[in-house]
């Protein structure tokens, strides 16, 4: 219930407690919907938190940062190709298939982030993708998901997490599609909890005399709002054990991978990543390192030089498995993370940022410099508190391309480049003729569709099944399109 009118005092009165009696400065100024519209944001903040974090973290820091413990780098599992066993591949695709035919697994996108490098107007699932169609990357990861429903012969559950910035536009573009050829209650979704961004002194911030500057708590926010959603609750009730967890920007995931979900469950983890080899010691990405006897992931920045660029015998990165956000999740894990139990959940972290606010007199403020900060949680954070946490490599050719740029480095461009040079890399071992440049892109654009092949082994099936081989050339789609592009 939102809190306006009757429990309006209460509420400032509580902010007034908490020395944020600010948030309601301009109150006799707004009108009736504004008021409900800042009262209903001012609820959503847990002030005992907030005070916490503040204290913590901004006015009063342990400027000395947490001793690094011992650092060593893990093992994974890896590719047949880079020296992995076949047959243990083999068993763990088995043994994931059969979770899946019996019922037990969940698809989790996390789909609340606010996606401000792209720049672009609209949730970041609804951003065009595929390089002849242009499906949106809601659409790829649907039909995904639709593909291995009718494979393993139980509907896959698709859990979204949206915020509540984004919530209503992504359900009404889910609505707006049909969702994508899915039955609508194979699709859940719930928003995230967000957190207001706080001056160096920990006064929240505001970017209107109605609008508190919040923004979402983060991709490890995740694991809390599954639990306060009751999506744990709704998974339990349906039987799923396992929850295979994927970022909304890249559309080549394999968003329901059977050899994953089998390792996970071979070596009995609460919680299994997926690695890449980094490209070179000073690429950005997160590795996973085993800290203190404990796997986890250390942002690029905190990897130290003499480590990152440190080598094994063979001359391989010593720290070099990099991580692409793919998890495997067991469900009582992800609520006991979420904080089911304790009631905490992930630690917070801080980024120093750029907000724009209204000052005393209500004009806005645009910084020139940093002047907020902004709280977050990381969802790889849960590792160290998992049972027998696993990596399993995979390549980044056939997985990872994420679209988190305008443009450069994983931008449309780049992503539309991986897509196209995954096709032809298909289309080539299943026998086909396909012109390539050295970089291996098709010289015309293609598209397979998921329902044609959503990996090597299926494409090579569909494309035998073929009574003839296709005319390939400029705009060929591959497959059945029963639902149009956006
Ligand atoms: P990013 O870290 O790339 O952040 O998110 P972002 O918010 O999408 O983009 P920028 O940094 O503003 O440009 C990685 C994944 O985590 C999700 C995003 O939607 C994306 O799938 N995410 C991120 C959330 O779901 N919630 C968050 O609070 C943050």
């Amino acid at each position: 219930m939102p809190p306006f009118p009757a429990d309006i005092e209460t509420l400032r009165n509580r902010f007034h407690q908490h020395g944020q009696s600010h948030v309601f400065a301009h109150w006799n100024d707004l009108s009736p919907g504004q008021k409900a519209k800042l009262a209903e944001e001012a609820a959503r903040i847990d002030l005992g938190e907030l005070d916490r974090l503040v204290k913590s973290m901004v006015t009063s820091p342990d400027d000395a940062p947490p001793p690094f413990g011992e650092l060593s780098p893990p093992g994974y599992i890896p590719l047949p190709r880079h020296g992995g066993s076949s047959e243990d591949w083999r068993e763990a695709r088995q043994r994931g298939e059969e979770a899946l035919r019996a019922g037990k697994v969940a698809a989790f996108t996390v789909a609340g982030g606010q996606g401000t490098r792209l720049g672009f107007e609209g949730p970041k699932g609804s951003f065009p993708v595929t390089p002849v169609l242009g499906k949106c990357l809601f659409q790829v990861f649907a039909e995904k998901i639709l593909v291995a429903s009718q494979r393993y012969g139980k509907i896959i559950p698709w859990f979204i997490m949206t915020s509540p910035m984004n919530h209503q536009a992504t359900t009404d573009f889910f609505d707006r599609h049909h969702f994508f050829g899915l039955s609508q209650n194979q699709v859940r979704f719930f928003p995230q909890g967000s957190m207001p961004a706080v001056d160096s002194k920990g006064h929240i911030l505001m970017t209107a005399k109605d609008e508190i500057a919040l923004s979402p708590d983060g991709h490890g926010g995740s694991l809390r709002a599954l639990v306060r959603s009751g999506a744990i609750a709704e998974m339990e009730a349906l039987g799923i054990d396992l929850i295979s967890y994927f970022q909304v920007d890249n559309p080549m995931v394999r968003c329901i991978d059977p050899a994953f979900i089998g390792f996970h469950l071979l070596h009995d983890s609460e919680m299994t990543s997926k690695m890449v080899p980094k490209r070179s010691p000073d690429e950005k990405v997160g590795v996973f390192a085993t800290l203190s006897g404990k796997l986890g992931v250390l942002e690029y920045s905190d990897l130290p030089p003499e480590l990152a660029t440190a080598t094994d015998t063979d001359g391989q990165l010593l720290y070099r498995a990099g991580s692409i956000a793919i998890h495997l999740f067991s469900r009582d894990f992800a609520a006991r993370a979420g904080g089911a139990e304790t009631g905490t959940a992930l630690p917070f972290h801080l980024a120093h940022k750029k907000v724009p606010h209204i000052g005393e007199d209500g004009m806005l403020v645009n910084p020139s410099e940093p002047n907020a900060h902004k709280f977050e949680m990381f969802v790889f954070d849960a590792l160290p508190a998992a049972k027998n946490p696993i990596l399993v490599e995979t390549l980044r050719e056939e997985e990872f391309s994420p679209v988190k740029n305008a443009d450069g480095l994983d931008s449309p461009e780049t992503c539309r480049a991986d897509q196209l040079r995954l096709f032809a890399q298909w289309i080539l071992r299943a026998g086909g003729k396909i012109p390539c440049d050295s970089s291996g892109i098709p010289e015309f654009p293609v598209e397979v569709s998921p329902f044609f092949g959503d990996d090597s082994d299926s494409f090579e099936k569909s494309w035998r099944d073929l009574p003839t081989p296709p005319r390939l050339e400029a705009g060929v789609v591959l497959g059945p399109q029963p639902f149009s592009a956006p």
